[in-house]
């Protein structure tokens, strides 16, 4: 789970919040804190910037760290909806009842304690940009009530009985395989079509070639301004091992990086040793996939106990994270018995007061 994503919402929207003008040459989206020339990138951001023009829903897809959430606010503030708020919210960090009273709120009387009604977030965003992040995480009857809107603007608050409308503008984020959710059963079809009908795939890192050396630049030199040091170089010999790298965690992981090299550094020159080791990937898997297993010299009964281990002990860290330590619910979510479950937490030295709020 990445640890930077919180659920946010700014029920006031991020209204007014207009950039400054991004810069005409090959940067600009610089503004927006997008980088990047190579093919690839500029294809994305281009598809993006016609997206802008239009008010349709759009789908923004990527592995982790592509900066889809940047993308996401450059096609707010590029288009007509700029003076209206962009609305942020993780699909993926409330349970199911939770969120879709958070989207669509609930009317008065709707449960025991809505003593009053509450306009949900999409009411909040009205006029301008709901960013649905981990869309995947929706629950499947969200995604009914989610298509719904999309088709015609019309959407029911919990407990309520008439239809309201809201004019607002969705922007779902994914990094997972549609294919795969849908085959599943886990993500509804007409949802995936509706949505993918204005798409932008952002590529990886390691697909962008000398995107990933400009990028460590801009880094280098952001931290230099942040930490007040003078910017320091790349070593020469880095060049090709940041080159071979194959950021599982895109530009996050880059940037995590260069700035563990930057506090490191001696002189003004920056290394990056081969094979680079990424800050926090041993603790628990942000990307999810990015184990790095050195299998030498284990048979395959071995190797294939050590990444059941590794994944059982990932897939229940984020589990009870998403439930901010409530283990019955997480244990729901994981389709096991509570007991079940408790024990693996137990197994694995997983202390769930750790995930309390
Ligand atoms: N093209 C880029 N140029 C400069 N910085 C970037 C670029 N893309 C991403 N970043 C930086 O990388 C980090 C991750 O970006 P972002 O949060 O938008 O990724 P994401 O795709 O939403 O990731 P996740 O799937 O994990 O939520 C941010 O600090 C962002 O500023
Ligand atoms: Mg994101």
């Amino acid at each position: 789970m990445s640890g930077s994503h919180g659920h946010r919402r700014s029920p006031a929207g991020e209204a007014g919040g207009a950039r400054a003008a991004p810069g005409a040459d090959g940067d600009a989206l610089a503004g927006f804190g997008l980088l990047g020339r190579s093919p690839a990138f500029i294809a994305a951001t281009n598809l993006m910037r016609r997206f802008a023009q239009t008010s349709a829903h759009v789908l923004v897809q990527g592995e982790t760290g592509t900066g889809k959430e940047l993308v996401a606010r450059a096609i707010h503030y590029l288009g007509d909806r700029r003076y209206k708020p962009f609305v942020p919210v993780n699909c993926g960090a409330l349970p199911d009842n939770l969120m879709e009273n958070e989207l669509f709120g609930h009317a008065r009387g709707a449960f025991t304690d809505a003593r009053e009604s509450q306009r949900g977030l999409i009411g909040g965003a009205e006029g301008g940009t709901l960013f649905l992040d981990e869309i995947e995480c929706l629950s499947l009857k969200g995604q009914v009530a989610l298509l719904r809107f999309l088709q015609d603007g019309h959407y029911r608050q919990l407990g309520g009985h008439g239809d309201l409308r809201a004019d607002v503008r969705v922007i779902a984020a994914s990094n997972q395989d549609f294919g795969e959710l849908v085959r599943s059963g886990r993500f509804r079809q007409d949802l995936y079509y509706r949505l993918a009908i204005m798409a932008v795939d952002l590529p990886p890192l390691r697909r962008r070639g000398n995107d990933i050396l400009l990028l460590i630049d801009h880094f280098l030199a952001r931290f230099a301004r942040e930490y007040g040091h003078p910017a320091p170089r790349l070593d020469a010999a880095s060049v090709p091992v940041a080159l071979a790298h194959p950021w599982p965690g895109n530009v996050r992981e880059l940037e995590n990086v260069v700035h563990r090299q930057f506090l490191l550094a001696e002189g003004d020159v920056v290394r990056l040793d081969a094979p680079i080791e990424s800050p926090g990937a041993a603790a628990g898997g942000e990307a999810g996939s990015g184990w790095n297993i050195d299998f030498s010299g284990m048979d395959m009964k071995l190797a294939k106990a050590e990444v059941i281990a590794r994944f059982e002990r990932d897939y229940l860290e984020q589990a009870i994270a998403l439930t901010r330590g409530n283990v019955s619910l997480a244990a729901q979510h994981a389709g096991k018995e509570r007991r079940a479950f408790g024990k693996l937490l137990k197994k694995y030295g997983i202390d769930r007061n750790r995930f309390q709020v």
